[in-house]
């Protein structure tokens, strides 16, 4: 990415951009992963389920995965039948059953009453299958672990374990990493699952090792390739994966501008175009952004706050080589999953305009108005 090319170009702010030549490197580089073990990949859509990446991202991949009926049928609309589509939700609906079953080619029921209740519906041509919570914990924010205690998440294995259910189902679904650096935890979690399940594990056609894994900083992938030809050799498995922060994120900007700047308690503060309900982690888990700008030793600093009414609404601390100004254009980066898909107007700010860059060249794909904001708020 130019930088000097984004300033100049991007006209407006805040702004979102998606470099889509690093997205079909990200993509290039789990095709391989692909080749070499023979696992299956799918997007998971939730991290950012932007159409221009659906299609980018369909011919390198074997499909979908979502979380709802309306990300189902916006995937579905770009795969059409080229492709799977699998779902696992805690929130899966009786009355969305109609709209959403005929789409899905799998599906893994959350909770042994969710399989029951969805069962006696009618499950047309979907494969079944039902996520497990192996309950092997590995993360110390029990927010982000599914294998917390009372977890909402899949069906205990010592449950699944007292049923004969595994005669009945297609596969069985993991999800429990986090962006995970390694594929340790996972490699344990699958012998707990052979452990439990052993020889059964073959009545199965597939399994899925869910997302969490962030392939780029894991530089050896062998161990994952040797799990997954383990599971496909002693049980004939089929194996999918389904990463979403793996494939956007490091190909997302936050292009932002400095409205105004201040002297508060000794400390320069910088107001932003931008907020943290554009990047609502960064409250919600307090979490600091990369910033182009950013010198760890330069001597000015300035606190980036955003334009919201909220006091917390902070980015932190950063160094600038040289002070800040009014008019500034600042850019975050590693910011495509999970920012613009949560993001909001609170105080009625809009919402970043996007823009998609390749070759030097960027693109402006959406913006928003005010009749957006309208239209999501008159009753009228
Ligand atoms: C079931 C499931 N699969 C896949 C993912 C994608 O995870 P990530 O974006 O960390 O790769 C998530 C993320 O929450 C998930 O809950």
């Amino acid at each position: 990415m130019d930088f000097r090319v984004l300033k100049d170009q991007v006209d407006c702010s805040p702004a979102f951009i998606i470099n889509t030549g690093a997205l079909e490197n990200n993509l290039l580089q789990l095709n391989a992963l692909r080749q070499q073990s023979g696992c299956k990949v799918l997007y998971s859509v939730k991290a950012l389920p932007l159409t221009k990446i659906l299609q980018i991202a369909k011919p390198f991949v074997d499909g979908f995965s979502v979380s709802s009926l309306f990300e189902a049928q916006l995937a579905h609309k770009i795969l059409g039948t080229d492709g799977s589509l699998h779902i696992t939700t805690p929130g899966l609906r009786t009355d969305e059953w109609h709209d959403l079953s005929p789409i899905l080619s799998h599906i893994s029921f959350n909770s042994l009453t969710q399989y029951q209740r969805f069962l006696a519906l009618g499950i047309p041509s979907t494969s079944v299958g039902l996520r497990v919570n192996p309950k092997h914990s590995f993360l110390s924010d029990e927010r982000f672990d599914p294998c917390r205690s009372h977890s909402k998440l899949g069906v205990n294995i010592d449950d699944l374990l007292e049923t004969n259910i595994l005669k009945d189902i297609k596969g069985l679904h993991i999800h429990t990493a986090f962006s995970a650096t390694d594929f340790t935890s996972l490699i344990n979690t699958v012998d707990k699952l052979r452990h439990y399940f052993g020889h059964r594990l073959a009545q199965l056609d597939w399994i899925n090792l869910g997302g969490g894994y962030l392939f780029k900083d894991i530089k050896n992938h062998q161990p994952l390739i040797d799990l997954i030809n383990q599971l496909k050799q002693d049980h004939t498995l089929n194996v999918f994966i389904e990463p979403g922060k793996a494939i956007v994120d490091d190909t997302g900007y936050l292009v932002t501008t400095v409205l105004d700047i201040f002297i508060s308690d000794g400390k320069t503060v910088a107001i932003l175009d931008t907020s943290v309900n554009h990047h609502p982690e960064v409250f919600e888990y307090q979490r600091r952004l990369d910033l182009h700008e950013h010198q760890p030793h330069a001597k000015h600093s300035a606190i980036l706050a955003g334009s919201s009414c909220l006091a917390g609404d902070i980015f932190g601390e950063y160094q600038f080589a040289e002070p800040l100004k009014v008019g500034d254009k600042l850019v975050f980066k590693n910011v495509g999953a999970y920012s613009l898909i949560k993001a909001n107007r609170f105080n009625g700010y809009n919402l970043p305009t996007i823009y998609s860059y390749q070759n030097q060249q960027f693109h402006k794909e959406k913006q928003y108005h005010f009749a957006d904001y309208c239209q999501q708020w008159s009753t009228d």
